[in-house]
């Protein structure tokens, strides 16, 4: 992860750590932060100790379905933002544009991750994959052929963002039950109500990924 040259000024301990929007705000920039809820960092502390990004656009440098992207953008940026506004990766689609729909799902280093609460600039020095990375018109993957033969489609928002997750599911997950899929793929909504097809879908690509790896001999118990 790239690190700023700026630092913040030291400025003299105070007695008792104290909490502040202000503080959170700042930590939003700070290398190695993390956009989540509850991260409220003592003032002192981490005005003392860390570097802070920004506010202007900072070189990244972005590993995207197994391709180095460069690109400057300001730590507030995030990795749904830079990938559609400024790659032209679309597939992941901002909808909520809260962490609540999944529409916006990238896998991270294996983990099924909405890009929509993810800092482009902590992605950086991670495995980032899109459903570009997997699955195009010419080559659809297992996941996105099981999606048309159920019909699990509709308006297409979230059809992204589910077969993304499901992939990230599938490959930790190879033999799921139904139960299993239903938490699996809980974090993805779809306003249109195709979650009967989707899970059919789900199941048929994962007997098929399943066959795919017996017959290269790569699958295990
Ligand atoms: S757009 Fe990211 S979770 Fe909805
Ligand atoms: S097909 Fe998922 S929101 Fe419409």
């Amino acid at each position: 992860m790239s690190e700023s040259d700026s630092k913040v000024p030291n400025k003299p301990p105070k007695t008792k750590p104290d909490f502040s929007r202000r503080g959170f705000l700042k930590g939003v920039g700070i290398s190695g932060g993390v956009l989540s809820t509850g991260v409220l960092e003592p003032v002192a502390e981490a005005e003392s100790t860390a570097k802070v990004d920004g506010p202007g656009a900072v070189p990244i440098t972005l590993n995207i379905n197994g391709k180095a992207h460069k690109l400057e953008v300001e730590p507030r940026v995030t990795l749904c933002d830079a990938l559609r506004n400024r790659l032209e990766i679309t597939a992941a689609k901002r909808v909520c544009d809260r962490g609540t729909c999944g529409a916006c799902t990238v896998i991270i280093n294996g983990k099924a991750v909405y890009s929509c609460t993810t800092l482009a600039i902590d992605a950086q020095g991670k495995r980032i994959e899109t459903l570009e990375g997997f699955s195009t018109p010419a080559h659809p993957h297992a996941i996105t052929k099981a999606f048309l033969d159920h019909d699990a489609e509709q308006c297409g928002y979230c059809t992204p963002g589910f077969v993304v997750a499901a992939k990230a599911f599938l490959d930790h997950t190879p033999n799921p039950t139904e139960a299993d899929l239903k938490t699996g793929l809980g974090g993805n909504l779809c306003r249109c109500g195709t979650y009967m097809g989707i899970r059919k879908a789900v199941m048929q690509a994962a007997k098929e990924m399943k066959s795919a790896k017996v017959a290269k001999g790569t699958a295990h118990a």
